[in-house]
């Protein structure tokens, strides 16, 4: 087979993934590479005695110590069987089912990471725990991102609420969701920074911000595992790609990342960190090389900063087949020397490859790997099943046969409330003229754009088990939200893509059916078409963007221009003089001049998931007042990339005003973001007054407050972020304009006001200094308290 970048892959799975049981499956390619397909296919293996009801294993009886019961289990291993522990499988075609019967029952098996259907899972543990010699029971694993069963809202639109309960909320609907298909760990939260929006995987991230970010990982993770990953409702939190991926080089997906190690320790690090503090159990490994050296082979990241500085305790597990890719990286010889580098780097579980398998026995052997490297591994994997609560019950998650649904996809297995919920807090209102939004649920309204009636594109990226014809479209959530009192005209306006090339790269990852699926009308007929339709209308809504395969993994873009015809469209409807609501369905930042200044509303949706047509129909009408802000920053064009709120100072910075030579800028365009970071409007009006500090100098070890009133001004009831940042007036290190150091949701009815205050200590006041310590230095401070990062109030004080 190749992989994702079309280069020949040395998996479990041999020569070619394209089979008939994938394909009988239901099952894209793209689900299969990503996050693969079930084994609903394959045939059953024979059911034993003890496997109907859960039970303990026999091993744990009586043992309540972890490290005890880990020592006594390992003490006991073959190398053999050691080395089965750090294998995690994809099962595919080509690694049928019946093979993999035996080869669990060998001992030859730690887990798998795609098989989410109880009936296939439960064979193969009782193959572990019945047949295999130590009886020690298989995880199973998968890429629950935005949702399981129940798609939410991409992670890009989730970290717009800046809600961290409703990000937690997401995470645990999901884990329950994931917890009734038997699966025990999530490959989740991803957490990887992007100031690059070229990079599709921005779109499964939660924006620029260390800080914001940060904030995200521990709600999910708190979400994924609950009280402890050792509950039958909760999963383990495997946080990803340890570390900065999204800095690949020039915004390609897999490319170099190279960085200072302060930039690494001030914006990059602090998420994975964070959820690691948020007791994440494990670390999904990134596929990129820092500095010159993979990730995988990484003794610095993996040892010293990873399991020394930050003390991290649970399983490593390498991304998708990267063990082997080390020779491709150029760092190793053969498979045999990536295999000694990755396990001395601490790589614990190897993802689809078998290069452990094929080397390890050798390498200890002849002794270049020590039993107690191995030994070191085996640990955290059997660590890692231990708290999963599996040596407790190998069937804790997938229950008993009896329970078994009988339709997996039934619709009742949805939890479509919170996802409504959910997704009517992470749509952005960017523009507003004229008070276009909300609308009236009366007269003729067009609804027009290639991805106004498309229940796949809604869904977004990591949607694995999400099923499109259960996702509300934004015209199913209009024509429910209109029923009766209001007249829905549509017409398809154009293709997202006119170019064959790029519609033939995003299929080329669906070998079933086509993703993407052309209108074959000519462009010109599709929009006169639309313009006819506008015509007789009252309104406008034109539902654009980009295609779901255009926001994820392996889809980066030269371009982050409105692809295709669309902004022809939007002209031609324009021109009509009809108010146009232009509805954004993308998975990155878009250059999006043109809309700024031409569309009469303009409504961030990312990709809004199985409600996401619902919870866009009850803003646009006025049922919901949008309340979500930018998690990250909106570049002008493709050029300005990376353009990011919290960059250094500089000696020579651009000043408004003063657009003078031999300052900072580029001189064909406007400076600065297009819309900044925290930026959101509100149907109501919102203002922010009287910022008063506690005091002006403090002392250390003294903290001050800062407040400022909140008021609604406008008609409605509606809540606004109200975000602190601190400016290190000077320092040893040059140091960010601004830094994202708290923030508030606050919820106001018409009128009302509310005093808003932020605690400053030395915790806001810290940072990397370039001995790479963390420092708290006297000086002259700015805070500014906004309700978007470039609008704020600001006040200086000291620290003496
Ligand atoms: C590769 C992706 O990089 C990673 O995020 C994902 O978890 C694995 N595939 C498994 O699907």
């Amino acid at each position: 087979m190749n992989d994702m970048n079309g280069v020949p892959v040395a998996d479990e799975r041999g020569a070619d993934s394209r089979t008939d049981a994938t394909e009988k499956s239901g099952l894209s390619r793209r689900q299969a590479l990503g996050a693969l397909a079930s084994v609903a296919a394959a045939p059953a293996v024979a059911m034993g005695e003890a496997a109907a009801a859960p039970r303990k294993t026999a091993m744990l009886a009586g043992s309540t110590n972890k490290k005890a019961f880990i020592d006594d289990l390992i003490a006991r291993m073959t190398v053999d069987e050691k080395v089965g522990q750090l294998r995690l499988i994809s099962i595919g075609p080509e690694m049928p089912f019946a093979k993999i019967v035996e080869e669990i029952a060998a001992g030859r098996i730690a887990g798998s990471f795609n098989t989410v259907i109880r009936r296939d899972n439960r064979p193969l543990q009782e193959a572990a725990v019945q047949r295999s010699r130590l009886k020690i029971p298989l995880f199973f694993a998968y890429d629950v991102v935005h949702g399981h069963r129940t798609t939410f809202p991409i992670p890009l639109g989730l970290a717009s609420s800046f809600d961290m309960k409703l990000i937690e909320r997401m995470a645990r609907v999901s884990a329950v969701e994931a917890c009734n298909d038997g699966v025990d760990m999530t490959f989740a939260p991803m957490v990887d920074i992007s100031h690059d929006p070229r990079w599709g995987r921005t779109s499964e991230g939660f924006g620029e911000d260390p800080y914001l970010v940060s904030e995200c990982a521990r709600a999910a993770v708190r979400g994924f595992q609950g009280t402890s990953p050792d509950q039958p409702d909760t999963i383990m939190a495997a946080v990803k790609h340890f570390a900065l991926y999204g800095a690949v080089e020039g915004g390609r997906d897999y490319n170099t990342v190279d960085m200072s190690p302060l930039r690494m320790h001030q914006t990059y690090l602090p998420p994975y960190r964070a959820a690691l503090e948020a007791g994440a159990g494990g670390v999904m490994v990134a596929l990129n090389s820092i500095n010159g050296v993979p990730a995988t082979s990484n003794t610095w990241l993996m040892q010293d900063l990873l399991r020394k500085q930050w003390g991290f305790k649970g399983v490593t597990v390498s991304d998708h087949g990267a063990i082997t890719e080390l020779t491709r990286h150029g760092v190793a010889r053969d498979n045999r020397e990536a295999a000694k580098l990755a396990i001395k780097a601490g790589i614990d579980l190897s993802m689809a490859d078998q290069v452990y398998l094929a080397e390890l026995p050798g390498l200890i052997a002849s002794g270049e790997i020590k039993m107690a490297e191995l030994d070191a591994c085996v640990r955290e994997v059997l660590g890692a099943k231990y708290d999963m609560g599996l040596f407790a019950n190998p069937f804790l998650r997938m229950g008993k046969k009896e329970d078994d649904p009988a339709d997996v996809r039934a619709d009742n297995r949805l939890h479509r409330e919170p996802a409504r919920e959910i997704a009517r807090d992470t749509l952005v209102l960017l523009e507003n003229r004229n008070q276009t939004l909300p609308l009236k649920k009366a007269g003729t309204i067009a609804l027009v754009g290639p991805l106004a009636d498309s229940g796949l594109d809604i869904l977004g990226s990591w949607s694995a088990q999400g099923v499109a014809t259960q996702a509300v479209t934004l015209r199913a959530g209009i024509e429910k939200a209109i029923a009766g009192k209001a007249k829905l005209l549509t017409a398809h306006g154009t293709n997202v893509l006119d170019d064959q090339k790029v519609v033939d790269y995003l299929n080329y990852l669906n070998w079933d059916k086509p993703e993407v699926i052309q209108d074959p009308r000519s462009v010109e007929a599709m929009i006169a078409e639309a313009v006819e339709v506008a015509k007789q209308a009252d309104v406008v809504i034109a539902a654009v963007g980009e295609l779901r395969g255009m926001s994820h993994e392996s889809s980066s873009r030269v371009s982050i221009e409105m692809p295709g015809s669309q902004r022809a469209l939007l002209k031609a409807l324009k021109a009509t003089g009809k108010p146009l609501v232009v509805v954004l369905m993308n998975g990155r930042p878009l250059a999006i001049g043109w809309e700024k200044e031409n569309a009469d509303a303009l409504l961030e949706t990312w990709y809004a998931g199985t409600e996401g047509g619902n919870a866009i129909a009850d803003v646009l009408f006025g049922d919901h007042n949008p309340s979500a802000k930018l998690p990250i920053s909106f570049p002008r064009s493709v050029g300005q990339i990376p353009t990011y709120y919290n960059h250094l100072r500089i000696g020579r910075p651009f000043t408004p005003g003063k657009p003078g030579n031999y300052t900072s800028q580029y001189f064909e365009e406007e400076q600065g973001a297009l819309y900044p970071f925290g930026f959101g409007l509100s149907y109501s009006r919102f203002s922010l007054s009287g910022l008063k500090l506690s005091a002006r100098k403090i002392a250390r070890g003294q903290k001050l407050t800062a407040e400022a009133t909140l008021t609604n001004e406008g008609p409605y009831e509606g809540a606004n972020v109200v975000q602190l940042y601190v400016c290190d007036n000077y320092a040893s290190i040059a140091r960010p304009v601004k830094e994202l150091k708290g923030f508030r949701k606050v919820a106001l009815k018409p009128g009302e006001s509310r005093v808003v205050r932020f605690e400053i200590g030395e915790d806001e006041l810290k940072f990397v200094n370039g001995d790479l310590r963390e420092v708290v230095e006297n000086g002259h401070f700015t805070v500014q308290l906004g309700l978007d990062s470039r609008e704020v109030l600001e006040q200086g004080f000291e620290l003496a």
